[in-house]
């Protein structure tokens, strides 16, 4: 698949290690393989290096792998062409993802740390820094969006998936990282899981991914807190509970949400 040029929109082809269009806008792919297609893009865009680091060490020692797994699986079973996985951060679900399919597999995030980290990991997946807001894709042209724990799109992805294209959101289910919640919170509360409803979607099918898991030192529970939007809103008190922890066991519980276009 080419992409489309993000300063005129004609089609972007390979000659030798760029990416240029008929208007001879260039882009140089990176040593390890990513290209920069961003608009606007600010070194400051997307998460930083130390949330990228912390994100990793915490998502390779497998402690999330049953919603990998589930995603393997429906990839798998779906086999599509032409998958896009949008704010894919460092790559590791992209990359079981590739590994399910025989199809291509593009994935976006405005994190230059997070696409670096992942295109020098997955040499099989294509890498690209773009807003999820303003994919460099012509219009119905992928088989298969995903988009784990960030912002949907729904505008942007309708317009560039084809008309029987499928659109997967993954985001925490009601009693994701309850016991981690309990131990830091007074009140702790369940998530709502009520699947979005997105403008020129149905949704066909909402499903969960539960597993219980040891979380056995302070580094990763503080690497586990850094993921969720928690850690932005926690008083010292709280966090001095959560530096006390050495260990951790909880829940996780994912929703996929898998729409189809009206
Ligand atoms: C919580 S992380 C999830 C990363 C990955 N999907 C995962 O589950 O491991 C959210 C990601 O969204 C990216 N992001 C946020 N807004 C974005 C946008 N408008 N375009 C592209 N990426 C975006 C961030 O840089 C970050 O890598
Ligand atoms: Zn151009």
């Amino acid at each position: 698949m080419n992409y489309r040029c993000p300063v005129c929109q004609k089609t972007l082809k390979l000659k030798e290690r760029t990416l240029v269009c008929d208007n001879r806008h260039s882009f140089d792919l990176a040593k390890s393989g990513y290209v920069n297609l961003c608009r606007n893009f600010k070194p400051t865009q997307g998460d930083n290096k130390e949330m990228v680091q912390s994100r990793t060490a915490f998502l390779e020692k497998g402690y999330y792998h049953a919603l990998a797994d589930e995603m393997v699986k429906i990839v798998s079973e779906m086999n599509p062409a032409v998958l896009f996985d949008c704010a894919c951060g460092q790559g590791y679900y992209t990359r079981q993802m590739k590994e399910a399919t025989t199809g291509e597999v593009h994935a976006f995030d405005m994190s230059r740390e997070a696409i670096l980290h992942a295109s020098k990991k997955d040499k099989a997946s294509s890498y690209v820094i773009a807003s999820i807001f303003d994919l460099p894709a012509f219009n119905q042209s992928v088989d298969c969006i995903t988009v784990l724990f960030a912002p949907t799109a729904t505008e942007e992805f309708h317009r560039v998936l084809k008309q029987d294209g499928v659109l997967i959101t993954v985001g925490p289910g009601e009693d994701h990282l309850f016991e981690l919640k309990a131990a830091v919170y007074d009140q702790p509360y369940k998530n709502d899981d009520t699947p979005a409803v997105l403008d020129g979607f149905k949704l066909v099918e909402q499903r969960f991914v539960e597993d219980e898991i040891l979380v056995e030192c302070n580094e990763d529970i503080q690497a586990l807190f850094m993921m969720t939007p928690y850690t932005y809103k926690t008083s010292e008190k709280d966090m001095q509970k959560l530096r006390a922890l050495n260990t951790l066991k909880t829940r996780v519980h994912f929703s996929i949400c898998v729409y189809k276009k009206k």
